[in-house]
Order: C-alpha cells, then sequence, then structure tokens
C-alpha cells in the first residue's frame, strides 16, 4: 500500500505513478495528519510511504501518523522522499522508525522534484517544472521495479555534511525558521476559502472572509501555492516569485 503526505502534489504525484506501475493502493493521509487520528492500515503488499522531504528528513508530522498507526499484513517498508536536491541522511532516520514500528526496512529512495519551498528559495515556473518532473520518471520506474522484484532500494553512504543537515540543522531549522508568523494576505483575496480547506494541519481560520494563520505550521506551502488570487506572502521572501504546484496527473 501507498501512502502518501504532499504540500504541493510532487508526492502526490509520485505516489499516484507508484501506485499504476505497482498495481497498488493509494491513500492519502491528509485527513489522518489534520484529525490527529491513528491509521489503522492492512495490506499484504510492502508498505510504500512517499513524503517530501522537510530539513532533509521526513516531514515531522508524516512520521507522527506512521508512529502512532498500525501496520498489518506485510512488514516491509520503502520510503521515497520526494525532494528539491538532497535528503542529507534521512535514509537512517527511516530505518530507525521501522524498527520503532516492528518493520522491515527496504531503504530510502530520493527522487528529485520541482523545489516547492517559496518562502525561502525560488521556485522554478512551469516549463522548467515540467522537464524536473519528466526527469524523475525513470527514477520511479526503477523504485517500483525494485519493490515488485522484492529488492531493497540502493544504498548511499551519508557523509559528514548529510549527518549534519539531518540532525542538528534539522533541529535548528524547526526550531527557528517553521513559523506561520510570516503570512500575510492581500486585498486580492477572493475569500474562497482554499487556503483554509488545504492546510494539512487545520492552521487557517478564516475571519471577515479573510484567512488568519494560528501556530501549527509545518510550512508545507499548500496555502501559499494554492491560492488562486495569488494573494499570500511569506514577508518579503516570496514576492514576485511564481507559486509552485504540481499538476494532478491521476490518471
Ligand atoms: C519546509 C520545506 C523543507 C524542505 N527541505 C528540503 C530539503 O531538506 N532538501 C531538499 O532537497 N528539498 C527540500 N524541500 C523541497 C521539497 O522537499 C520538494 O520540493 C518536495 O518535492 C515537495 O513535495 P510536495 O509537493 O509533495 O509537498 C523543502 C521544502 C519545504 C516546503
Ligand atoms: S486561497 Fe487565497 S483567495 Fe482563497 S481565501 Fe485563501 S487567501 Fe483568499
Ligand atoms: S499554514 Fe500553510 S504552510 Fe502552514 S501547514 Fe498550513 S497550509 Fe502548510
Amino acid at each position: 500500500m501507498i501512502l502518501f503526505f504532499s504540500g504541493t502534489g510532487n508526492s502526490r504525484y509520485c505516489a499516484h505513478m507508484l501506485a499504476r506501475l505497482l498495481d497498488d493502493e493509494c491513500r492519502d493521509v491528509f485527513h489522518l495528519i489534520r484529525e490527529g487520528i491513528a491509521g489503522e492500515f492492512v495490506s499484504g503488499k510492502p508498505w510504500v510511504f512517499v513524503a517530501p522531504t522537510y530539513g532533509w528528513q521526513l516531514p515531522r508530522v508524516f512520521e507522527s501518523m506512521i508512529r502512532s498507526s498500525s501496520f498489518s499484513g506485510s512488514r516491509d517498508a520503502y520510503f521515497v522522499m520526494t525532494c528539491g536536491e538532497d535528503i542529507g541522511n534521512a535514509s537512517a532516520y527511516n530505518r530507525k522508525l521501522c524498527q520503532e514500528k516492528g518493520l522491515h526496512d527496504r531503504g530510502t529512495l530520493p527522487v528529485v522534484m520541482p523545489e516547492n519551498y517559496v518562502a525561502m528559495f525560488s521556485v522554478p515556473g512551469p516549463e522548467e517544472a515540467a522537464q524536473i518532473v519528466a526527469a524523475a520518471r525513470p527514477t520511479l520506474e526503477r523504485g517500483a521495479a525494485l519493490i515488485r522484484a522484492g529488492q531493497e532500494f540502493p544504498h548511499h553512504k551519508a557523509g559528514f555534511v548529510d549527518k549534519l543537515k539531518s540532525g542538528p540543522v534539522n533541529t535548528l531549522f524547526y526550531r527557528f525558521l517553521v513559523k506561520a508568523k510570516a503570512f500575510t494576505v492581500s486585498d486580492a483575496c477572493i475569500s474562497c476559502g482554499k487556503c483554509q480547506k488545504d492546510c494539512p494541519l487545520g492552521n487557517i481560520r478564516m475571519e471577515g472572509g479573510r484567512p488568519v494563520w494560528g501556530k501549527q505550521c509545518t510550512h508545507c506551502m499548500a496555502c501559499i501555492c494554492g491560492c488562486p488570487a495569488q494573494a499570500i506572502e511569506y514577508g518579503r521572501a516570496s514576492r514576485g516569485k511564481p507559486r509552485y504546484q504540481c499538476p494532478d496527473e491521476q490518471a
């Protein structure tokens, strides 16, 4: 069974493609995370966890969902992490998570997809993004072939910098950077409520037809990138930048 979390669609796209290639079931864990519900999953096929990379690890909200859920049937677990560049030493943390859950870690596959972190970096425009998405396809096909054959994903030996990024830098990243207070909304807002609906943490409420952000933010970028009026900014960092969303290509 493929279980995925996605802020701006890259991981959803990869999860759907893996599901097609593996002829397996695909589930979005958005509602489990939003409602704080523990999943009770049953499958005879390997577990394939698909999510973006946040600070060179799995998103904490996704990891917590895995930690609190139960998995009956297969004991094999694969991780597919979409990223703008690299996943650091994330595979070591995924292995530990498997040990805790009594799952058999079969490896972590990084898949380079378009950068979506508009609150920090530039994100690609539509043409460049389409090229990056197309280039990810062979990686996903190779990954699916390994899962189908019951083989492990290739192991990448983490270096000192990888360990630093996924370890102390990840801790500092969450402590100092992952905050919602820089979000603002402009008069372009059409009060559609999409940002509120799309937030996986229920961190946005509507007041007088405008979004107001609370403190439970994981910087998934769904609100700012999904706004149809491009009315949301993240301080000055997002100004003048294109927004990024992976087109939903579920066949
Ligand atoms: C909060 C945050 C942290 C990120 N950290 C990393 C990172 O450590 N390494 C990396 O290569 N990309 C990083 N990215 C880029 C995303 O992992 C990448 O664009 C991903 O495919 C987005 O997936 P989604 O569209 O399913 O949300 C980060 C993006 C966000 C929003
Ligand atoms: S998604 Fe954009 S337009 Fe819709 S309510 Fe939110 S800020 Fe306003
Ligand atoms: S407030 Fe926006 S960036 Fe933060 S978790 Fe919700 S949708 Fe994601």
